[in-house]
């Protein structure tokens, strides 16, 4: 199939198109190289454009390739770095998805797939999330990831497009920036070991989060191409369903390290990060044949073969995990 990925070269849109490729897949990246989360990767194997995706002769690229499928990855995706800069934020992630989505009817696209967040819920740390959970943003980012499956709602429900849309919780694994360290709470603090600094822990220790190794983001996100399963417009929480406080997460990472003790700094919360949530996945169990995701200890374990591989420099272009292997 001819498949459009827009993010191709972040965290996940790079894990993702390395997949579709291994499937045989025509794949067409599209990223503007603005990377914040991963380590900046364009798969060779795939026709690459770097484009902003608010510009009209990035679209006018895509309209051109025709792709069947559209995974729309690309956005501002630090909750932090949204502060920094609210506009960009907005217009990646509001305005982008907008376009994307009228460019998607007009093509007549047969899937329109979208990461969301869990950041449309808000902070929820006395219930389970549902997906019928009351949507209420308590972050820029939040409200922008929301506006986003608003327009998709708004533009395609009407079509014959099948919409997917996957709030996707806490995601961390191989690729991410090590370097970078305002998006991706595993991936801060694994890189204060990485570096061998204390590790600094923005708010509470009692926090709470369900953590998703990045391949069963990915296999959740291919398995989805040929899933009779789901119906024509879907909502689904995609997380592990298992509360892990920040606490806990750090002593299994200190564990799998053979560390006895690390020195933890606590200081206060950045604004727009939410003290906990937990989602449930009875939902996505059920379209996907009961999936089953690694464990914490398991997805630690393969992280850490990768950042035990990754010299401390601050250009970690070559290091990112399929430079390895070509
Ligand atoms: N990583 C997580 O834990 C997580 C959790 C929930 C949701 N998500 C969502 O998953 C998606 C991917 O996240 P990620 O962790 O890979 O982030 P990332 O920052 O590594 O990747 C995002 C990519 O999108 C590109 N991009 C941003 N704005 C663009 C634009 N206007 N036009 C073209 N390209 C643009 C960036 O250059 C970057 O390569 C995002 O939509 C994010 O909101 C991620």
């Amino acid at each position: 199939m001819k498949i459009l990925v827009t993010g191709a070269a972040g965290f996940i849109g790079a894990h993702l198109v390395q997949k579709l490729i291994y499937l045989n897949h025509k794949v067409l990246s599209v990223d503007s190289l603005q990377t914040i989360g991963g380590i900046p990767y364009i798969n060779p194997k795939s026709k690459f454009i770097k484009g902003n995706i608010l510009d009209e002769r990035t679209i006018q690229k895509i309209r051109k390739w025709k792709p069947e499928i559209i995974y729309h990855i690309a956005a501002q995706s630090g909750g932090e770095s949204a502060y920094d800069d609210p506009k960009n934020d907005y217009l990646s992630n509001g305005y982008g998805t907008y376009l994307l989505c009228l460019l998607a009817k007009e093509i007549k696209v047969k899937k329109f797939i979208y990461t969301s967040s869990v950041a449309v819920y808000g902070s929820n740390p006395n219930n389970k999330i549902y997906e019928n959970t009351e949507i209420n943003p308590d972050s820029i980012y939040g409200v922008s990831k929301y506006a986003g499956e608003m327009f998709i709602r708004q533009i395609l429900k009407k079509t014959n497009i099948q919409t997917l849309i996957f709030r996707v919780f806490n995601t961390y694994g191989p690729g991410e920036n090590l370097n970078f360290l305002k998006k991706g709470m595993v991936s801060i603090y694994c890189s204060y070991l990485w570096r061998n600094k204390p590790i600094l822990v923005k708010g509470s220790l009692k926090r709470f989060r369900n953590y998703q190794y990045i391949d069963d983001i990915i296999n959740i996100l291919v398995l989805s191409l040929k899933n009779k399963n789901l119906k024509k417009n879907e909502i689904i929480n995609l997380s592990t369903a298992k509360a892990i406080t920040v606490k806990n997460l750090l002593r299994i990472i200190l564990k799998i390290n053979n560390k006895k003790s690390h020195k933890i700094l606590e200081t206060k919360g950045t604004p727009g990060d939410s003290f906990g949530y937990d989602a449930s996945n009875k939902y996505l169990k059920s379209k996907f044949k009961n999936y089953k995701f690694i464990s914490l200890e398991k997805g630690l374990k393969l992280y850490f073969n990768w950042i035990n591989t990754v010299p401390k420099v601050k250009n970690l272009k070559k290091y990112h995990p399929f430079q390895f292997k070509k």
